[in-house]
């Protein structure tokens, strides 16, 4: 099927990839001339598992770069609208980009086109978007908006896009639900996960995946309230850890314990510094300010997000009570994407984190394995950029773990250890078990976990002095 999309971002691009590796025949539209050449060229602008190979795979055949929407429209059977929703200052999405694609694509239409929102837009705006292509002389008839919102993870989003939990069209006619269920059709007849050159399918996968049709309302809600409900569970987990930390419970038990739970379930229940990134602080507002508009006051959603501001401050806290002081400090730092796996620094928590101690005086070295670039242009002065965890722990008073990288997972504690001038690691991700910690010779504070000290420097917990090495 000849499908275009619109917008070569995070989402547009990946769908864009993931289609042609489906079968299908692609136009990826962008009205950024510059970024159009670099991916004809070859270039990958995002860092993105398995992304590469697809590109590489279907660049120039099945996968084509165009800026003219129009002709993009003409010979498509359906159009993706994957364009930006920045948020406005009052928190709500601002919809202009999808507003001008819809006025841009109008006048294209001739024959029948299923128009499908992608990126993550409030309730509404399938209905808004009909309107303004019909008061831009569309024919009423040759076309259905649809809702078809993506799931999608940075570090993760190939195999989120072709093994997702669920495929959710919203839309209120048979036809273009048949059209949206030819395209997914080699995923939900399965035909996709028997070829050899597949995308390698993640353990736990559901294959095929299941399908969800809905009203375009319902698929629009289904996103935000899928976003805003991820975000309460992490807030959630981190008022418990709160709780663990003040009762001397440990949190990673008390995980364990809800997570097993077949209604709750495990995942999203990892405490940490707070959740950042492009997606959940923005759509969690723009959510808050639907329902507001709606009449409803989401109260819920406020606390959501004042917990997880709060969870910053928290760990600040932290990071003094194990070292007094803060001025003049050196402290490694390990990490400073939003999350593992991803270059993205958008909305990082361990930016922010980095950030307030710059202004408390610190000495920053900070690695992380993809993010480094991006955090030069924001971190101008005040950090150096180590080129491996060990140097950035290198002479320095304390570590602070902030991305939930797998390769810090997997550090030489004993090469670690006797890199810094005290022994003592701040773990904004719990990713080490605290009593391996302590045979290493660290003092370690965790989320939600008691501070773990090696036996002859217990009666000083907390003194940075009392861990210097010998
Ligand atoms: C999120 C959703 O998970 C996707 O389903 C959705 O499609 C996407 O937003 C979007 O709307 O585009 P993403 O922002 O890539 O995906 O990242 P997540 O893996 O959800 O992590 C978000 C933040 O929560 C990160 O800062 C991460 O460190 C934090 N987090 C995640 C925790 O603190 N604890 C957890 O247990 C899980």
């Amino acid at each position: 099927m000849q499908v275009a999309v619109v917008g070569s971002g995070y989402v547009g691009l990946v769908a864009g990839a993931c289609f042609a590796d489906l079968g299908h025949e692609v136009i990826l539209v962008d009205n950024d001339r510059q970024k159009l050449a670099a991916l004809e060229s070859g270039q990958v602008p995002i860092h993105e598992k398995f992304l590469p190979e697809l590109l590489e795979r279907h660049r120039g055949r099945r996968l084509i770069f165009s800026g003219d929407v129009q002709a993009a429209v003409r010979k498509s059977a359906a159009i993706f609208i994957a364009v930006g929703t920045p948020p406005t200052e009052q928190g709500d999405a601002d919809l202009s980009y999808v507003e001008s694609v819809a006025r841009g694509i109008s006048g294209a239409i001739k024959g029948y086109k299923v128009i499908v929102e992608k990126s993550t837009v409030p309730v509404y705006t399938s209905d808004w978007i009909r309107k303004v292509m019909l008061r831009n002389a569309a024919p009423p008839d040759c076309f259905d908006v649809a809702s078809n919102p993506e799931f999608l993870r940075e570090g993760t989003a190939v195999t989120d896009f072709l093994y997702p939990d669920r495929i959710v069209l919203g839309t209120d006619s048979e036809r273009s639900v048949s059209v949206l269920r030819e395209i997914y059709a080699p995923m939900t007849d399965g035909s996709y996960y028997e070829r050899p050159d597949a995308v390698p399918c993640p353990e736990g996968a559901k294959v095929p995946p299941p399908v969800i049709v809905t009203s375009s309302k319902s698929a629009e809600l289904i996103k935000h309230a899928s976003n805003a409900f991820l975000a309460m569970k992490i807030s959630f987990i981190n008022a418990v850890a709160s709780v663990c930390e003040a009762v001397g419970a440990n949190v990673q038990q008390v995980c364990e314990g809800i997570g097993s739970d077949r209604r709750i379930g495990p995942r999203f229940l990892n405490p940490g510094i707070g959740y950042g990134g492009s997606c959940f602080p923005k759509d969690l507002m723009a959510f808050r300010s639907v329902a507001r508009e709606c009449g409803y006051e989401f109260r819920l959603l406020d606390e959501v997000k004042r917990i997880n501001e709060e969870q910053q401050q928290r760990f600040l806290r932290k990071v003094r009570s194990a070292l007094w002081t803060l001025r003049d400090k050196r402290l490694g730092i390990l990490g400073l994407a939003f999350k593992g796996g991803t270059d993205d620094i958008r909305e990082s928590p361990a930016l922010l984190l980095v950030q307030s101690l710059l202004q408390e005086g610190c000495q920053i070295a900070a690695y992380d394995p993809a993010a480094m670039k991006r955090a030069q242009e924001v971190l101008t002065a005040g950090v150096e950029f180590a080129s491996s965890a060990y140097e950035a722990a290198h002479g320095a008073d304390a570590l602070l773990i902030l991305t939930e990288w797998e390769e810090f997972r997997t550090l030489d504690l004993g090469r670690l250890q006797r890199e810094m001038k005290y022994a003592i690691v701040v773990d904004g991700r719990n990713l080490y078990d605290p009593e391996s910690m302590v045979r290493y010779g660290f003092t370690y504070y965790s989320i939600g976990r008691a501070a773990a000290v090696p036996e002859p420097h217990a009666a000083a917990a907390g003194s940075s002095r009392k861990t210097k090495k010998s």
